[in-house]
């Protein structure tokens, strides 16, 4: 059946007018409700692609997309992706272990509420690791990782070049290809080649 959901969200991201302006709206409220929101986007449309649109899958992405960075109150510290960019700011050496450590510290702020399961979790614990073991805070390769954490990690990924360059990414690929195997994510880059 095809919800609701789904043809929202196909809707604004499959007719450039209605995506750039979707970008707009959530972009001009700075970097952690902006990216949030495309990787909520991205997430069920990487949920049709390789997934089969299983609701179960995009409810882990979907809670990931939203409160991935939920100890984070600042965007400049919020758009560090990688060690060496967190290792070349001017954050205090504190400020930098914090931005290390943070999602591990967003887990331990949400277990408590209880209506997320282990899977999200561990996602969630897992969202700046990388699918080399390059990532933070553990440096856990792909084989360590949750199941679903390498596709987060893509969509999480593909969302700050997003938000960066306002939809206007000319080649994705080339800036995702050294940390992903992009064969895995194909029919889903497509949808970005029709815009
Ligand atoms: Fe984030
Ligand atoms: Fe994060």
């Amino acid at each position: 059946m095809r919800s609701a959901i789904e043809e929202v969200v196909e809707t604004i991201w499959e007719n450039s007018l209605l995506k750039s302006n979707f970008i707009k709206v959530f972009c001009e409220n700075g970097y952690i409700p902006g990216h949030s929101s495309l990787c909520l986007i991205m997430s069920w449309l990487l949920t049709r692609k390789n997934f089969n649109g299983e609701p179960g899958i995009f409810r882990k992405f979907a809670f990931s997309s939203i409160f991935h960075d939920i100890v984070l109150e600042d965007d400049s510290s919020a758009c560090l992706l990688t060690l060496k960019e967190i290792e070349e700011s001017s954050l205090s050496a504190s400020e930098k272990k914090y931005i290390v450590q943070h999602p591990l510290n967003s887990v331990e702020k949400l277990e408590p509420w209880d209506i997320i399961d282990s899977d999200t979790i561990r996602i969630i614990k897992e969202h700046h690791e990388l699918p080399a073991g390059n990532g933070f805070p553990k440096q856990l390769p792909d084989s360590s990782s949750h199941k679903l954490s390498s596709s987060f990690q893509f969509v999480l990924n593909l969302s700050h070049l997003v938000y960066f360059s306002k939809g206007e990414v000319s080649d994705l690929t080339n800036n995702l290809e050294s940390s992903f195997n992009l064969e895995k994510y194909k029919n889903f880059l497509e949808v970005f080649k029709r815009v």
